[in-house]
């Protein structure tokens, strides 16, 4: 992913988590920059400020609106931690282990909250509208999860409706920040809003995957959580559709039983090889990417598009 032509905006953000971070009280600085200085991708403020450029937005609203939507963003992963019980982040021990889930979940309202009061401040309703839109689809995305928790009966129609929900929003409402600063005309806002609704279905179907592959130190968080929490996601719903009476049977066991062994944990994993689910849900996330790509057809060449197809191409690259 070649981010060089924001590389100066994006340090400007990190600049403004610490502006944004200050308060009187010393813990909400503490946890903020524990989770905001380990090394996150940073994916939704870059899109962010490449899609303003790409609208020939040169001002420093776009700074502003990339470290609200990262703010916004990081709060949902403090409170994320404490709902699926996460001792690792992007590498760190996740914040609920260091401070306890109480001293999350209120960070997590402060930056929520914050958030919200820093685009007030800027004043323009058209930000305000999409972000206010997008949260509240996201939180209804993770109530979703909730419900549908060792729910093995979950289509895929309703996967990637839950997906979109939790983080494909508000991907998109970056990207689509972009064009309402730029001023775009609306059939450029709504081809960013399609961009970033595919990288961002793309991102969690990989995100997914990874939970099932990766390891540990490459991940920087513990893979196996999703199984472990009850989340059936499409690998798994793939495989389930097709695997034999036995064989649904035992995942069902794994999927309701209290603690999951290791020994439970790859046996669904060869459940899944043996369908390849892994394999047909990245071939859907790799569609996505195309999609994504797509999308920017209505844009003439330049480095931004390319940087934004860069970024597209990155998300089922990705390893971590
Ligand atoms: C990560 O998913 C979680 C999200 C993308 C959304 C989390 C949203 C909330 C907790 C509710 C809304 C909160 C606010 C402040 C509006 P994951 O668990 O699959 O990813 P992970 O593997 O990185 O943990
Ligand atoms: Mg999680």
């Amino acid at each position: 992913m070649d981010l060089t032509i924001v590389d100066e905006d994006l340090k400007a953000v990190e600049v403004s988590f610490q502006e944004y971070l200050a308060s009187r009280v010393h813990l909400i600085a503490k946890i903020g920059k524990h989770i905001l200085s380990s090394g996150g991708k940073r994916i939704r403020p870059a899109i962010l400020l490449l899609s303003s450029r790409l609208n020939g937005y040169q001002g420093e609203r776009a700074i502003r609106m990339a470290s609200i939507v990262e703010f916004i963003h990081t709060a949902t992963l403090l409170h994320d931690d404490v709902i699926d019980n996460a001792d690792i982040r992007r590498g760190n021990p996740a914040a609920n282990t260091l401070w306890g889930s109480e001293a999350s979940v209120l960070v997590g309202d402060f930056l929520f909250s914050k958030s919200f009061f820093l685009m007030v401040d800027d004043g323009d309703l058209r930000v305000l509208n999409i972000l206010a839109e997008a949260t509240t689809r996201l939180a209804e995305g993770e109530i979703l999860e909730l419900v549908k928790t060792a729910d093995l009966g979950i289509t895929q129609e309703e996967y990637l409706d839950l997906i979109t929900s939790k983080t494909a929003v508000l991907i998109s409402a970056a990207s689509r920040i972009g064009a309402v600063l730029g001023n775009a005309p609306e059939d450029r806002e709504s081809a960013l809003e399609a961009y970033g609704l595919n990288v961002g279905i793309a991102f969690q179907l990989v995100d997914d995957c990874l939970d099932y592959t990766a390891t540990n130190e490459a991940l920087g968080k513990t893979v196996g959580t999703d199984l472990r929490e009850g989340k059936v996601t499409l690998p798994l719903i793939f495989a389930f559709q097709q695997a034999t009476k036995e064989e649904k049977n035992r995942v069902r066991d794994v999927v309701l039983s209290e603690r999951i062994t290791d020994g439970d944990f790859e046996e669904v994993r060869m459940v899944i090889d043996r369908y390849q689910g892994l394999e047909k849900s990245l071939h859907l996330a790799k569609e996505h990417v195309q999609r994504a790509k797509a999308c920017l057809a209505v844009y003439p060449e330049s480095p931004e598009k390319e940087a934004l197809e860069s970024l597209a191409d990155f998300i089922v690259q990705r390893d971590r």
